[in-house]
């Protein structure tokens, strides 16, 4: 009888178990970086929700922003859509490439808080 009850409480442990890390490969914790061709880096470091949490940030948008006309629209977010949806490789018009979209958007905030990593090992971590 012992051995029975082992058992089940040794499966439903590993069901429990496997449930747990299951979803938590869902919550982002580095930006994938598959549309880059050959990345240089290690993709960088972004627990999102921790992330924004920690940094006392509100508004989607701050990030997910969305352009009208080269107009930023104030209520709107994109967060349905990807980086890469509206920056290319490269530059096009006034909008940065990825990578430097990217760069922009992190760093800046980080220099201008005076706050978050800014130095390439402390993001793109190996
Ligand atoms: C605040 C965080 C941050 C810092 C600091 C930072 N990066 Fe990045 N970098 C990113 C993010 C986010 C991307 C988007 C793709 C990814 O995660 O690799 C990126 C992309 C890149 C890419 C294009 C993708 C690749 O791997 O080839 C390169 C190259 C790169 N960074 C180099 C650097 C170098 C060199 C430095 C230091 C001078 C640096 N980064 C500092 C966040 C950062
Ligand atoms: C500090 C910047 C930042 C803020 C603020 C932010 N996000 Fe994101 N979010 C990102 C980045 C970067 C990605 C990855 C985008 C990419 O790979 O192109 C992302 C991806 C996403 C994704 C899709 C990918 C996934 O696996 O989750 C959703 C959904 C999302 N964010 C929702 C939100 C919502 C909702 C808010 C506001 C409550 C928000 N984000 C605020 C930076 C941010
Ligand atoms: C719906 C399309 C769209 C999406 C999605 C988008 N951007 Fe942009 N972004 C633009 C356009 C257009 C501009 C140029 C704006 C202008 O006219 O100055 C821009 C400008 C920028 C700039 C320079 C101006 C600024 O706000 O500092 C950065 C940095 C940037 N984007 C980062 C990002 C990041 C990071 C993401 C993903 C989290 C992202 N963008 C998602 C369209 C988009
Ligand atoms: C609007 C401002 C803002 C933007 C945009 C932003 N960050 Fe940050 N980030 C912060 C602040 C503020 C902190 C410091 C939080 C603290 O510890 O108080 C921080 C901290 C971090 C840290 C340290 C660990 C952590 O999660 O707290 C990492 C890593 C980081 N940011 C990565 C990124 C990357 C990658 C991006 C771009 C995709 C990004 N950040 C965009 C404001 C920002």
């Amino acid at each position: 009888m012992k051995k029975i009850a082992l058992l089940i409480f040794a499966t439903v442990l590993g069901s429990i178990l496997l449930i747990v890390s299951v979803h938590s490969q869902e919550d982002m914790v580095v930006i994938n970086d598959d549309v880059f061709d050959s990345p240089q880096r290690p993709p960088a470091v972004f627990k999102h929700d921790e992330h924004n949490e920690t940094a006392g940030i509100e508004e989607c948008n701050q990030c997910h922003h969305l352009y009208e006309d080269g107009e930023l629209v104030e209520d709107e977010s994109s967060e349905d859509q990807s980086c890469s949806d509206c920056h290319a490789e490269n530059d096009s018009g006034e909008a940065p490439g990825l990578t430097k979209a990217f760069h922009r958007n992190c760093k800046g905030c980080h220099l201008e808080n005076k706050k978050g990593p800014i130095m390439c090992g402390q993001c793109h971590v190996r």
